[in-house]
C-alpha cells in the first residue's frame, strides 16, 4: 500500500512532534514543511530529513503531498484549512480547530466539498485513562450523570507569551488560557459527558500583560438536568496537574488526569479503584507533551483516509469546544448566560 505523503504546515513548538509521528506511522511518510522564517525551516528540514519551503502555497501545489498537518497560530487554520481543500489534499488541524464556529463550519464545508478528510488533534483522548472513562460513562458504570466539571490550573510566563508575537493577541490567537491551552481539558470533558445547553462564564486578565484573559470560570447547564462547571487559568504558579470530576447516581470518578491517576468509588455493589498511566501535562511547561498521542491521532488519521471514513475526531468532534470557548467569551462579554446550540 502506497504511504500518505504529509507537508507540515508551520516549523514552531508543536511540528516536531508532528513530524516525529508521521515517521512513527506505517504507511505516512513526511514530504515537506512550509515555514516562513529560513534559518528555523531549513533546520526543521535538517532535523527531520525533510525538504523546507518558504511557503504554504508552494507546499500546497505540490502532486507529492497528498495530506497537511496545520501547526501555525490559530488565526491561519481557517485560510490554510481551506485553501489545502481546495488543493485536494486532506487536512489534519492543531487544536483549536478555528476561532469561532462559524470559521469551523467553513472548513468543514470546504472540506466536505472538496472531498477530502479533516481531522483535528486533541491528542488526550487516546490516552488510556481517558479511554477507560469514556467506556464506563458510555456503558452507564457511573449511573446518570449528575455533575461534570474540570479544573486547569497552569502557568505560563511572561517569557512564554513574548516567545511568539502571535501568543496574547486577540487577532492571532483568538482568545488566551481557554482557546489555547485549556482546551485540550475542556475538549475531554465534552467528550466525556456531552454538550452544555447553557453556559454562564467570566473571564480576566488577571497577572499577564497580554490582551486576551488568563483565566475564566464558567457555570455549565446540561439538558438532563446536570450541573458542571469549567474553571481555567495559566495564573495558577508553578501550575497544577488537570482534573475531571464525574459524579453520577451510582458513585463518582475523579480523573487527574495530568497526574495519569483515575480513581473511582461506586456505591452498591461498593467498588474503590485507582488506575495509573504514564502521561505527561503542559501545566508548567508548555512542551511537557508525550508522543504517544500525537502518533495514535495519525495512526487513525491515515487508516480513516485508507477507509474514506471519518477521523475519530472530525471537524464536528472538533468543532465542539470551539463552541463552549466561543459561548464563554459571549456570556462574559453580555454579562449573561448563553444558551446553546447557536441559532
Ligand atoms: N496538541 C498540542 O498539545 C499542542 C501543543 C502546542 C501547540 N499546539 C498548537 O499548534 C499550533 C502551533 O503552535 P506552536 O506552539 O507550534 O506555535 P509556534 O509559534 O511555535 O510555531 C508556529 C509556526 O507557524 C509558522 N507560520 C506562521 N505563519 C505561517 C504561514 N503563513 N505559513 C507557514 N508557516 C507559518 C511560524 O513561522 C512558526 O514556525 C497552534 O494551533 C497551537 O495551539 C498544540
Amino acid at each position: 500500500m502506497p504511504s500518505l505523503r504529509f507537508g507540515i504546515l508551520g516549523a514552531g513548538n508543536i511540528a516536531g512532534h508532528h513530524a516525529r509521528a508521521i515517521q512513527n506511522t506505517p504507511n505516512a511518510e513526511l514530504v515537506a514543511v512550509a515555514s516562513r522564517t529560513e534559518t528555523t525551516g531549513r533546520a526543521f528540514a535538517a532535523q527531520h530529513q525533510t525538504t523546507w519551503l518558504a511557503d504554504a502555497d508552494a507546499l500546497l501545489a505540490r502532486s507529492d503531498v497528498d495530506a497537511v498537518a496545520i501547526c501555525t497560530p490559530h488565526d491561519l487554520h481557517l485560510p490554510l484549512a481551506v485553501a489545502a481543500a481546495r488543493a485536494g489534499k486532506h487536512v489534519l488541524i492543531e487544536k483549536p480547530m478555528a476561532l469561532t464556529v462559524a470559521e469551523c463550519d467553513a472548513q468543514i464545508a470546504a472540506c466536505a466539498h472538496a472531498g477530502v478528510t479533516l481531522g483535528v488533534v486533541f491528542q488526550m483522548r487516546f490516552d488510556a485513562l481517558s479511554q477507560q472513562l469514556k467506556t464506563w460513562i458510555d456503558t452507564g458504570k457511573l449511573g446518570r450523570l449528575l455533575w461534570t466539571s474540570a479544573t486547569a490550573l497552569w502557568h505560563r510566563t511572561d517569557a512564554y507569551y513574548r516567545s511568539g508575537a502571535w501568543r496574547g493577541t486577540l487577532a492571532h490567537e483568538g482568545g488566551g488560557v481557554l482557546i489555547n491551552q485549556a482546551i485540550h481539558t475542556l475538549d475531554l470533558l465534552l467528550w466525556l459527558t456531552g454538550m452544555p445547553t447553557r453556559v454562564t462564564a467570566q473571564t480576566r486578565t488577571l497577572n499577564h500583560a497580554i490582551e486576551v484573559e488568563d483565566g475564566a470560570m464558567a457555570i455549565l447547564e446540561y439538558a438532563d438536568n446536570r450541573l458542571g462547571s469549567f474553571q481555567a487559568t495559566v495564573a495558577a504558579y508553578p501550575g497544577y496537574p488537570e482534573r475531571l470530576e464525574i459524579i453520577g447516581t451510582r458513585g463518582s470518578a475523579i480523573y487527574h488526569r495530568g497526574q495519569g491517576r483515575l480513581e473511582w468509588h461506586l456505591a452498591d455493589p461498593r467498588e474503590d479503584g485507582e488506575a495509573h498511566a504514564p502521561i505527561s501535562s503542559g501545566a508548567a511547561n508548555p512542551m511537557d507533551i508525550d508522543i504517544a498521542g500525537h502518533i495514535a491521532q495519525y495512526q487513525d488519521f491515515v487508516a480513516a483516509v485508507r477507509a474514506q471514513r471519518a477521523p475519530l475526531i472530525d471537524g464536528r468532534e472538533g468543532r465542539k469546544s470551539v463552541e463552549i470557548v466561543e459561548a464563554i467569551y459571549r456570556s462574559a462579554r453580555a454579562h449573561a448566560p448563553i444558551t446553546l446550540p447557536f441559532a
